[in-house]
C-alpha cells in the first residue's frame, strides 16, 4: 500500500481524504491542518490517520511514498520543494504556487527531478472532455476551427477564502484556459478580455476572452461566479461547444449528470452519466497505479498547469488593462454574503468548520 500525507483538510483535502482512504492501493497515514475545527473534523473522521499540525511530521516520515498538497497556493511551494528534498511524490492542488514566477521555477525543478507530480487540472481526468477530444482528434468533426467554453455559476465570491489563488478568472477560470488548449491541441496566440467589476468590486469577477491559437484554432472563454446569486432558485450556465469544418460536438452539465452530443460525419451520439465532481477518484486511482508502474498511466501534469495559470493572470490581466466598467453596489455584495452565510447548499461555499 501507499502511505499518503495530505496537508490542507478543507474542501478539496475532504474528498481526498475519502477517496484515498476507500482505495485499496492507498493508506490515508496523516492529516495536516493548521485550523482547531479541521484537526478536530480529521480526528473524529479518521481514528486510525494521524492528525497533526506540524507538516514536517509528515515530510520527516520515510515511509510515506506521497503527499497530497491540498491547503492554498501560498504555502505549496514549500511543501513541494520538501517533498523533492525527501523524495516523495506529489499530489498537488493548483496553482502549484501564488506567484507565476515561483511556478515557472517550480516546474523546471519538478521535471528534473525523477518524482511524479499530478496537479489537480480536474478537466483532464473528466470522461467528458476525453470523449470529445477523442472524437476531434478522429476527423469526425473535420477541421477543428472554433472552441467555445463557459463556465458560469453563482460561485465563490471575493474575500471567501482562496486569496492566493487570484480572483476568479484565475482561481476557477484557468481550468477552461487549459480545457481550450487542450481541446485545440496548439498554444495561445492572441486574445483580447472583456470583463465587468460586478457590484463595483475592484476585480473583474465576470471576464469573457476571445483569440486564436498558433494552429489557427479560434477560441471564446466565459468564465465568472455571478451568476444569479439572489435568485429564489439558483442555475447556472456551463458548458464546450466545439465547432469543425464538418461537424460538432458539445457538453453540458447540471453538475450531477454531464450530457455529450456528438455530431460528426459518421456517426451521431448522445450520452448521459455521472458529472463525478471534482473526479477525485479518477485522479487517485490513476495516481497509485501510475507510481506502482514507474510511469505516467495518465495522471494531469505540472506544465499545463503553470501554463493555464500563466495564460490566466495574463487574460485577467487584459481584462483590467481594457476597462472593466463598474455595475452594482458593495451593498448587493454585502446582501450575498449574507445569504451565503446561511445557506447549506450552493455553488463553490466555503467550508466554515
Ligand atoms: N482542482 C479544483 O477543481 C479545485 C477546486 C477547489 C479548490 N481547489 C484548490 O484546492 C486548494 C484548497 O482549496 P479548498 O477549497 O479546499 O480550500 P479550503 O479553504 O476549504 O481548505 C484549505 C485548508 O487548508 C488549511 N491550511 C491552510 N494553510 C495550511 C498550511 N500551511 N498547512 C496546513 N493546512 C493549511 C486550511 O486551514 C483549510 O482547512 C486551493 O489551492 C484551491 O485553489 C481546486
Amino acid at each position: 500500500m501507499l502511505k499518503v500525507g495530505l496537508v490542507g483538510f478543507g474542501r478539496m483535502g475532504r474528498l481526498y481524504a475519502a477517496e484515498f482512504e476507500k482505495h485499496p492501493l492507498w493508506e490515508l497515514s496523516y492529516i495536516c491542518d493548521t485550523r482547531d475545527s479541521a484537526i478536530e473534523m480529521a480526528q473524529s473522521m479518521y481514528p486510525n490517520t494521524q492528525i497533526v499540525r506540524d507538516e514536517d511530521k509528515i515530510f520527516d516520515d520515510p515511509d510515506v511514498k506521497v503527499v497530497a498538497l491540498c491547503a492554498l497556493a501560498d504555502s505549496r511551494p514549500a511543501q513541494i520543494y520538501k517533498a523533492l528534498a525527501t523524495g516523495k511524490h506529489i499530489m498537488a492542488e493548483k496553482p502549484v504556487a501564488e506567484h507565476i514566477d515561483t511556478e515557472w521555477q517550480l516546474l523546471s525543478d519538478i521535471e528534473s527531478s525523477n518524482l511524479m507530480v499530478a496537479v489537480n487540472i480536474f478537466n483532464r481526468n473528466a470522461w467528458y472532455h476525453h470523449d470529445i477530444v477523442n472524437f476531434i482528434r478522429s476527423g469526425e468533426i473535420g477541421e477543428l476551427a472554433i472552441v467555445r467554453v463557459a463556465h458560469q455559476t453563482p460561485g465563490h465570491l471575493p474575500q471567501e477564502g482562496h486569496n492566493p489563488e487570484g480572483p476568479a478568472f484565475h482561481d476557477c477560470g484557468m481550468h477552461y484556459v487549459d480545457v481550450a488548449r487542450w481541446y485545440a491541441n496548439s498554444e495561445y496566440d492572441t486574445y483580447h478580455a472583456q470583463g465587468i467589476r460586478m457590484w463595483s468590486y475592484p476585480d473583474p469577477w465576470w471576464i469573457q476572452v476571445h483569440g486564436t491559437f498558433k494552429n489557427g484554432v479560434v477560441f471564446e472563454i466565459t468564465q465568472g461566479f455571478v451568476y444569479g446569486h439572489m435568485a429564489k432558485d439558483q442555475t447556472h450556465n456551463c458548458y464546450v461547444d466545439v465547432i469543425g469544418t464538418k461537424g460538432i460536438a458539445r457538453m453540458n452539465h447540471d453538475f450531477k449528470n454531464a450530457t455529450v452530443e456528438l455530431h460528426g460525419v459518421t456517426r451521431t451520439e448522445r450520452k448521459t452519466l455521472d458529472f463525478g465532481d471534482k473526479k477525485t477518484d479518477v485522479m487517485v486511482d490513476v495516481l497509485g497505479k501510475s507510481i506502482l508502474a514507474g510511469k505516467n498511466l495518465g495522471f494531469p501534469v505540472v506544465r499545463d498547469s503553470v501554463i493555464a495559470s500563466d495564460m490566466a493572470w495574463k487574460m485577467f490581466q487584459d481584462a483590467v488593462k481594457n476597462g472593466a466598467p463598474c455595475i452594482g453596489t458593495p451593498a448587493e455584495l454585502e446582501e450575498i454574503y449574507d445569504r451565503r452565510k446561511n445557506m447549506t447548499e450552493g455553488y463553490g461555499l466555503p467550508v466554515n468548520l
